[in-house]
């Protein structure tokens, strides 16, 4: 929640007091270049005890709520039928409105029922962009992602409220050149993760509705970040203003053939979840759950977690909830922005993206500058972010690179986890490491997975410049801070 100082700036304050902590320690200098050379130049592969801040990931480190936990306590094990399943499905009715719910065990699995369900080789999914494991499984199936978005959603810096929205005249042309039974289903993706966590409006939102309804196409809605854009559009869009959350959240679920979600994120639990009023649709997917998952009242999740996600689906549309971790990327973005460190704008949902590319303009796409970005940000502060560029996008079927659309170090704000010193510190070192930028170079690949490569891929830096930086910092701050 945002309050006015009487300097005229805006702060967010926490709307929560903390009641349970974990210790965590800043890791000497010298530690940290060990560390991230045995991580291959990597932060996936760091390990937590070596890491200060830990802005990998929105996705299951947000802090819970006593309600989330006490509920824990109530959990019903059952391998068929548990209560805590028709709790789940209770919150999931009376917050998103669906009456089928199928319950997973994070996005991603998701992702793959409702690929194996909808999507055969050769077949288009139109989506206003891709996420990584989304587009692997739509690959995996024989079928291609299609990207239909708008040339603001790419402008790194800039003021457009609405950079995830799809674009119609694409989406027309896209319909035109693959036709439109071959168009499995165009997705939605809230706040659009690797642009930035741009969101959509919901004026667009229901202009893609009208044009799939009219061709037959099933509008999917990736709601991994859900009320992140239910926010900006409370925020954003003038004609909402006045309407509560849920109150967006529901109209935004009108418009929805089939819902999906990582619970990890704005229902801080560790799940994830199906959901429709289709029944057709349910059918079709249901037979695969017991499959790839576990049976339909647990689909692989414990009921520990499908308690804490009821709880959390219920509040994330409370505005504290819902803003918490939005408005400290507002603020960490701003912050940067005085310090002159180029940043992804608007601010988004989910993390504060630094734009690798216009940070080091001297390091080619080809070299990984996201990346090296990342290993570099660590070294300088203990804090641990992810690459979102070329690395993280998987090469051509020939093996050579895909240059991606954006380079992007991504900082992630787990929500209710971190305080505001610890934005100022993320800060102060990257503001550091601006002016030092020269020192850095680029990455190579060592070791190469074959799929999804930023996971588990090592790689090595040209030339020595990890020590150099280190040196540097230590000139100014000494060995040990
Ligand atoms: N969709 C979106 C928009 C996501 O951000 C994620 C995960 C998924 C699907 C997959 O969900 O992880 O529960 O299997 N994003 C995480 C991240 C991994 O770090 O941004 P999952």
């Amino acid at each position: 929640m945002k309050i006015k100082l009487s300097n005229g700036k805006t702060l967010p304050l926490e709307m929560h007091k903390i009641k349970i902590v974990q210790p965590t320690c800043l890791p000497p200098l010298r530690r940290r270049l060990r560390a991230i050379e045995e991580a291959g130049y990597n932060t996936f592969l760091l390990r937590s005890q070596d890491v200060f801040l830990d802005m990998l990931t929105d996705s299951g480190t947000n802090a819970m709520s006593d309600n989330q936990l006490a509920a824990m306590m109530t959990a019903d094990d059952a391998y068929a039928g548990s209560e805590s399943f028709f709790r789940l499905a209770e919150a999931v009715r009376e917050v998103l409105g669906f009456r089928y719910v199928l319950p997973v065990h994070q996005g991603r699995a998701a992702e793959h029922l409702i690929v194996k369900a909808l999507v055969k080789p050769g077949d288009v999914v139109l989506m206003n962009y891709h996420f990584t494991t989304t587009k692997a499984h739509v690959d995996l199936a024989g079928g291609k992602v299609v990207e239909v978005f708008g040339d603001e959603a790419l402008e790194t810096a800039s003021s457009c409220p609405f950079k995830g929205n799809l674009d119609l005249e694409r989406f027309d042309l896209a319909v035109h050149e693959y036709g439109t039974e071959r168009i499995a289903f165009v997705r939605m993706e809230a706040t659009t993760n690797l642009i930035g966590g741009q969101p959509f409006s919901l004026e667009n939102l229901r202009q893609v509705k009208a044009r799939a309804a009219a061709l037959g196409i099933p509008l999917v809605f990736d709601g991994s970040l859900i009320s992140e854009n239910a926010y900006f559009i409370q925020q954003r869009e003038p004609d909402l203003a006045g309407a509560t959350l849920q109150e967006v959240l529901r109209v935004m679920m009108s418009q929805v053939d089939l819902f999906y979600m990582s619970g990890r994120k704005s229902a801080a639990a560790r799940g994830g979840l199906i959901a429709t009023n289709d029944r057709a649709l349910y059918e079709r997917i249901l037979p695969w759950l017991p499959v790839y998952e576990g049976f339909s009242t647990y689909g692989g999740m414990s009921t520990k977690e499908i308690e804490a996600m009821a709880v959390g689906l219920r509040e994330m549309v409370d505005p504290a909830v819902a803003s918490s971790g939005a408005d400290f990327v507002e603020h960490f973005v701003a912050r940067l922005e005085e310090a002159g460190v180029p940043v992804v704008t608007p601010a988004g949902g989910l993390a504060c993206h630094v734009d690798a590319r216009r940070f080091l303009l001297h390091v080619p796409q080809s070299a990984y500058p996201a990346g090296a970005l990342a290993a570099a940000f660590y070294i300088a502060s203990g804090v641990r972010g992810m690459e979102r560029g070329t690395l993280s996008t998987d090469p051509d079927p020939s093996g050579a690179d895909v240059l991606a659309d954006m380079e992007l170090l991504r900082l992630a704000v787990p929500r209710r986890t971190y305080t505001l010193s610890h934005i100022e510190y993320a800060v102060d070192r990257l503001a550091w490491l601006f002016a030092h930028r020269e020192l850095i170079g680029g990455l190579r690949f060592v070791e190469q997975p074959p799929v999804l490569r930023f996971f588990f891929g090592r790689l090595a830096p040209d030339g020595d410049w990890g020590a150099e930086l280190a040196r540097a910092f230590a000139a100014d701050f000494g060995e040990d801070c």
